[in-house]
């Protein structure tokens, strides 16, 4: 009888001890800002509100934004962010934990470091232990290698020498990471160790833009990312604890289809439910015991909701703004605006057509042409890491020589990993853009 007691007492402590272990903590990024690009600041409003609705409490949830949206004096309708068509207010309640100027990339890899920030923004941080899971998610403008914060970048090399760290510090038991990007599988691919218990997914390959979709013309501004848009809503939908993370990355890329959606690191988290990360259902079920209906994926060349490149939405913004203009002041504004941003894309134009002629980039593109044909994974994997030292420094050079990257050039960076490809010292190509922008400036 006693030994019965004693027994019991020990499992009901092991059950406390199972249900009670570990938290769940999320990090929600919008890299961007401009009401051209409302829609990453919106998809980090609607997926704070989803993780919310499925159970982890705000203390648990960092956001970054830059907050510019809700009051822009182009919103129509003031302090409301809308993700999708007809759908609901995503702004009410999303905590300011780091806006304006404190959206910067230093800012991100010290909450995940757990830093204490020092009074910037909220001061909110990691408190993460090797007991507990942590989601992030990122919503923004991306490149072979980087992802843009206003005004700033956030390089691979950094981002992965932080996630290593954590690791190694024990700031989770696993981590599962969305990104929304161009490019943004070359944040991961060959870069992220499985070893890491780090679980990552991308809107695209290292070698394709991301989309955006849904143009409202109520509100004039695309609403949503394709790829973020469709994790969340699916989120949204589900039994948090019944759909495992590789159900719902079948159910992102049969949904996602301009884009290959990629996924790196370990993936035998996958087995989980997706509540374990994006809610707080904690279930230690790693058997992947679910058996949700896999959607139908939308016949070959039509795309379930029409998204178009990222790299072309301020451009086709800008263009809609022009004709959707109320009068004549708005009109001229937009129109000032449409040609400085073509100036940029004449300006990029050149700089790089120089730069791809100097190092005979074409060569590159045309071996990366052959050597990945008829590749069978959508290129997620197929080919090498980028080399992160050489773009960020080579980056760093362009920057040095002739301003910011902006909307215009980001997608020049491809030719810059190109060079990186080819063994042309960072150096080198710092003097090349010199050349270039000198003659630009005279
Ligand atoms: C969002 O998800 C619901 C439920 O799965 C679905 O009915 C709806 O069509 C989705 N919305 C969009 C815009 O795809
Ligand atoms: C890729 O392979 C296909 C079939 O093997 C061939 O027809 C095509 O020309 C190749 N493309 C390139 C760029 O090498």
């Amino acid at each position: 009888m006693r030994s019965f007691l004693l027994l019991s007492l020990a499992v009901v402590c092991a059950l406390i001890a199972t249900v009670q272990a570990g938290q769940n903590w999320a990090v929600l990024v919008a890299g961007s800002d401009g009401f051209y690009n409302y829609r990453h600041q919106s998809d980090v409003c609607h997926a704070y509100q989803v993780l919310k609705k499925k159970g982890i409490p705000d203390s648990n949830i960092i956001v970054f934004m830059k907050d510019d949206i809700a009051n822009n004096p182009q919103n129509r309708h003031p302090g409301v962010i809308k993700n999708t068509d007809n759908g609901e207010n995503v702004y009410p309640g999303v905590p300011k934990d780091y806006t304006g100027e404190d959206v910067t990339p230093q800012n991100f890899l010290n909450v995940l470091l757990g830093k204490d920030m020092n009074g910037v923004g909220s001061g909110k941080t990691l408190k993460s232990t090797s007991e507990d899971r942590v989601f992030i998610f990122f919503s923004d403008h991306g490149a072979p290698g980087l992802v843009a914060f206003p005004g700033k970048m956030l390089y691979a090399k950094d981002l992965i020498q932080v996630l290593t760290q954590m690791s190694k510090e024990k700031k989770f038991d696993q981590l599962v990471f969305y990104l929304e990007a161009c490019e943004s599988g070359s944040m991961f691919n060959k870069l992220l160790s499985d070893k890491l218990r780090i679980y990552a997914t991308t809107a695209a390959n290292p070698f394709e833009s991301s989309y955006a979709c849904d143009y409202n013309s109520e509100e004039r501004a695309y609403l949503n990312d394709c790829y973020s848009f469709n994790f969340i809503n699916d989120t949204e939908a589900v039994d948090v604890q019944k759909e495992s993370l590789s159900e719902q990355f079948d159910v992102i890329k049969a949904l996602t289809t301009q884009s290959h959606v990629c996924r790196y690191g370990d993936l035998s988290i996958a087995k989980q439910p997706i509540g374990n990360f994006l809610g707080n259902s904690f279930k230690y079920n790693y058997n992947g015991l679910f058996n949700r209906q896999r959607p139908v994926p939308a016949p070959k060349g039509t795309a379930n909701r029409k998204g178009i490149s990222s790299r072309d939405v301020k451009m086709d913004w800008l263009v809609r703004q022009v004709s959707a203009a109320n009068d004549v002041y708005e009109r001229t504004y937009f129109e000032k605006e449409l040609a400085a941003h073509k100036r940029d894309q004449d300006v990029a134009d050149t700089i790089f057509g120089a730069f791809s002629d100097a190092f005979e980039l074409h060569k590159v593109r045309e071996a990366r042409e052959i050597r990945l044909n008829g590749s069978n994974d959508d290129r997620c994997t197929s080919d090498n890491a980028v080399d992160v030292d050489c773009i960020k420094s080579s980056v760093e050079e362009f920057e040095d020589a002739c301003g910011k990257v902006n909307e215009a050039s980001i997608k020049y960076v491809a030719y810059i990993r190109d060079a990186c490809e080819a063994k042309v010292p960072s150096q080198i190509m710092g003097e090349q853009f010199k050349k270039t922008c000198s003659l630009l400036n005279h």
